[in-house]
């Protein structure tokens, strides 16, 4: 789009879409695919291809100095880790949990049978609110368990002192605030765990993979147990496990992504920048700020759209953006409470946690990282610009063509 485009320009009204390579959120990195070579061809000259092997434990104590916690214990996926993590405290019965997150952090618990609770989210940060938090601990509950959304830390601090107060557990789902700093202290030693996500989408990528870290020596010995089948032993078990191990593989994915993380940290705030620079200006979006003197990794932009002020919804927009093959993502509508099965569960209620309700209908995730240049980001933000300056026009357009909006439906919840 140039300043000189209209609205019938756009793809989605049957324009030429502005890119032809499609734009994606969370784009894998591969990092330096000779050292991952390299790596891949001691692995293989080991023949020792998991269990607790050389790339793993590498893996793990690189993440122990840098989160300065005393223990990372590797995981096959982040729902692993949770799963892991939730068996070796010995929650049962019911855990709290904000329903705005990825519905991951709901499944892992119910597949071991605990009910997740849900909780609503402050329409600023998107993270918990702890009073709703709170308010939802019941006589069941047995532990908290709060997500550092978009790489921005959780209140920790009162989530730490209420979990305390209530004799309960916390868990922290810092799936995607690898990096992240809360305080000056890194995240990975708050709570009685942090658990992180590897998925090849993430800031830190080991094609599948997670890790639950640790400063409570007594838990990370329960952990590697209960990743590891219960083994004690060659053939002696003291616990149920699981085989929640991460493979040499994987970790010499993980081990080459450590080795990359300043520069794609620096080109995900370069893009955070550029996008936040064209679409401040704008009225009626609401770019999500990483604030304060804190580390962050910056793998998501975060936009909420006012379609009081912009004129469109966030809907249309989207389906302008997906038009011009930039897939945008509507991260993570509907919110898990009015994901099945837990919707069924809770279908008296019309509506139950408003913030997550209406963040559900209103934030879009703009494709970012290393693979947006500054260049892709200005013209992304001039479709945006131009979907904005006609937006009731486009709007009326759009809803006399629906049957183009049904054909951009989205595949997968990735
Ligand atoms: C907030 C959150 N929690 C948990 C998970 C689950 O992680 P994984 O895909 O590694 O199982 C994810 C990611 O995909 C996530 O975004």
């Amino acid at each position: 789009m140039t300043s000189g485009s209209r609205l019938d320009d756009l793809a989605v009204l049957g324009g030429a879409p502005e890119f032809t390579e499609v734009l994606h959120v969370g784009r894998p990195n591969v990092g330096d695919r000779r050292a991952l070579f390299e790596r891949l061809e001691q692995v293989l000259d080991r023949r020792w291809l998991t269990n607790d092997g050389p790339q793993v434990r590498e893996f793990e104590a690189r993440i122990q100095d840098l989160l300065g916690v005393r223990h990372c214990v590797a995981t096959s996926s982040g729902t692993a880790g949770i799963q892991v993590a939730v068996r070796a405290l010995g929650i049962t019965g019911e855990v709290v949990v904000p329903s705005w997150t990825f519905v991951a952090t709901a499944h892992a618990l119910r597949w071991l049978n605990i009910d997740p609770v849900f909780c609503d989210v402050a329409p600023d940060t998107h993270n918990v609110d702890v009073a709703s938090m709170e308010a939802a601990i019941g006589s069941r509950v047995s532990a908290i368990l709060a997500v550092h959304l978009w790489g921005r830390p959780a209140p920790i601090v009162a989530l730490e002192e209420l979990a305390a107060r209530r004799g309960i557990h916390l868990i922290l789902d810092a799936a995607h605030a690898f990096g992240c700093s809360y305080r000056g202290r890194m995240v990975g030693g708050f709570g009685d765990a942090e658990v992180f996500s590897f998925h090849a989408t993430k800031f830190v990528n080991s094609v599948e993979g997670g890790a639950v870290t640790t400063n409570d020596d007594a838990l990370a010995d329960e952990l590697r147990l209960a990743r590891n089948f219960g083994f004690t032993d060659y053939d002696a078990t003291g616990a149920v496990g699981t085989n929640a191990k991460m493979n040499e593989f994987s970790a010499a994915m993980g081990n080459t992504s450590l080795d990359g993380l300043t520069s794609v940290v620096a080109e995900n705030r370069r893009c955070h920048e550029d996008y936040r620079g064209a679409l401040s200006a704008l009225p009626g979006l609401r770019v999500l700020e990483y604030a304060g003197n804190e580390s962050f990794n910056f793998q998501y932009t975060v936009v909420e759209v006012d379609p009081a002020a912009t004129g469109i919804s966030r809907d249309d927009l989207y389906a302008v953006l997906w038009a011009e093959n930039v897939r945008a993502r509507r991260y993570f509508r509907p919110g898990c409470h009015r994901l099945e099965p837990y919707r069924s569960e809770l279908a008296h209620a019309a509506v139950m946690l408003p913030n997550t309700e209406h963040l559900s209908d209103t934030v879009l995730c703009l494709p970012t990282g290393p693979s947006v240049t500054t260049d892709a980001a200005r013209r992304v933000c001039a479709v945006i610009e131009l979907a904005i300056a006609h937006g009731p026009e486009l709007s009326d357009r759009l809803t006399h063509d629906a049957s183009r909006m049904a054909s951009l439906a989205v595949g997968t919840q990735r």
